[in-house]
């Protein structure tokens, strides 16, 4: 407790006494185009894609999802037949391969979107930018582990090399981003649909930002991945040192949103070493709806680290694609253990809400965070970290007010919603 950046909620002499912690989120704004709102749970099993994990893993995590009425979201290998057996709630994301939604050339195909898109299962529709573990860094199955059912399932073939582009090829600008996003959100019959990023060159976050305004186009939610997030396969490199923590990713999101005044019509998702009721409370008061976790469920599967994922021969059948490994995984045990973690957590999380004499997740705020910063000195987070106000971002760019903070002075003019690259750059090919 007396370690530099230790954080504690504080409590209040008045405690409530609630219901229940079955707390939920609605996602979709009508004003987006969107008819089919989700209301989510406030924790979620974050994108992990069948070929990093094993069937066993993927029947187990949706089993539990449905158990306890939460998401699963698919990672960008797809939705699989293992995926529909318990029919837990899916958010199919859409990565840079359009796995399940590709024509022979790798290319976008909007007939096979809608054909997986307009299940019921599908409750919403998550575009990949980046995840924090390896932004900016495409990713490859081996041929070797393309089976049968990997190859089914993101309509590759099998046996060969299965490559993500580092980058899409359904569009090239910001512009056409949000266009592309609305068009997913119209063919998928109006699911809320959105995407998920970790945050890189602030210009090209602002990009997408000046192409909201711009064109009037919103996602109904952002998900950001703090660079700590984790992956099956990456270089040291990417995973050390490339893209934004969660923390300062998350601020920025929230801060350019609130000051744009954007925040009312787009849910924001954070992921990133969530593993716990705490982490769920400190994020959603730095301004999240909601939470995922990845390894945090992986734990639940029964995961001890062996730091395997990549060589096929995980020791607990969660990571492999070998049939003999995978019988370390007992499904219906594992279910039990993925409902219970998700319920367990809910549960202790509504015990800090009460504790702090709070109704909802939604009310905690950086005004009930404190954090040690120094010997004997210590801060609420909303004393510590910069917080925009609704419309300030606004006043700026039309020159009523001050910038509101460096990253907003410097940056801000320098992106452009026709382009990722930086205002005043040459484009290279
Ligand atoms: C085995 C594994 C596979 C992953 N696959 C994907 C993926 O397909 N798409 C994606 O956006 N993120 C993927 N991620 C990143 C997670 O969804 C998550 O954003 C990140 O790990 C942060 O969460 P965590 O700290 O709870 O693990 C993967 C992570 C792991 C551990």
């Amino acid at each position: 407790m007396q370690a530099l950046g230790y954080e504690w909620i504080n409590h209040s002499i008045a405690p409530t006494q609630l219901s229940g912690h079955d707390f939920r989120v609605d996602i979709g704004a009508a004003a987006n185009g969107c008819t089919q709102p989700y209301a989510a749970s406030v924790f979620n099993i974050s994108a992990m894609s069948f070929g990093a994990l094993s069937a066993h893993a993927v029947l187990a995590l949706n089993g539990g999802a449905k158990k306890g009425g939460f998401a699963h979201d698919t990672g960008e290998g797809s939705i699989s037949a293992h995926h529909r057996v318990h029919g837990g709630d899916l958010i199919w994301e859409i990565g840079s391969g359009y796995f399940g939604c590709r024509d022979e050339e790798g290319r976008f195909s909007e007939e096979r979107f809608i054909a997986n898109a307009t299940q019921a299962q599908v409750k919403m529709i998550e575009l990949k930018l980046s995840q924090g573990a390896k932004p900016g860094h495409g990713g490859v199955l081996p041929g070797p582990k393309v089976s049968a059912e990997i190859a089914a399932a993101r309509g590759v073939p099998e046996g060969v090399d299965c490559i993500s582009p580092a980058r899409h090829s359904a569009f090239e600008t910001p512009v056409q981003m949000l266009e592309f996003i609305d068009r997913l959100r119209r063919l998928s019959g109006g699911k809320p649909t959105g995407f998920k990023l970790c945050i890189g060159h602030p210009w090209e976050w602002f990009a997408i930002c000046k192409a909201m305004l711009q064109t009037g186009l919103l996602p109904d939610f952002i998900v950001v991945d703090g660079a700590e997030g984790g992956t099956g396969a990456a270089p040291l490199e990417f995973t050390d040192h490339v893209g934004a923590p969660l923390q300062e990713g998350l601020l920025l999101v929230r801060n350019t949103l609130v000051g744009l005044n954007l925040r009312p019509r787009i849910r924001i998702g954070a992921a990133g070493k969530v593993v716990g009721a705490f982490d769920i409370a400190r994020l959603l008061a730095l301004g999240a709806d909601w939470c995922n976790a990845a390894r945090g469920f992986m734990f639940a599967l029964g995961c001890i680290q062996a730091q395997a994922c990549h060589t096929g021969s995980c020791p607990t059948g969660i990571t492999t694609q070998d049939p003999r490994r995978q019988q370390a995984l007992v499904v219906d045990e594992k279910i039990e253990r993925v409902w219970r973690f998700h319920r367990n957590t809910l549960h202790a999380l509504q015990e800090l809400v009460q504790a702090a004499g709070l109704q909802h997740p939604r009310e905690i705020t950086p005004a009930h965070i404190v954090r040690r910063v120094g010997d004997g000195d210590v801060r609420l987070l909303a004393n510590r970290l910069p917080l925009l106000q609704p419309g300030e971002l606004l006043a700026a760019i039309e020159g009523r007010g001050d910038w509101p903070h460096n990253v907003f002075r410097l940056y801000w003019p320098m992106a452009s919603a026709q382009s990722f690259r930086p205002r005043g750059t040459a484009v290279s090919g």
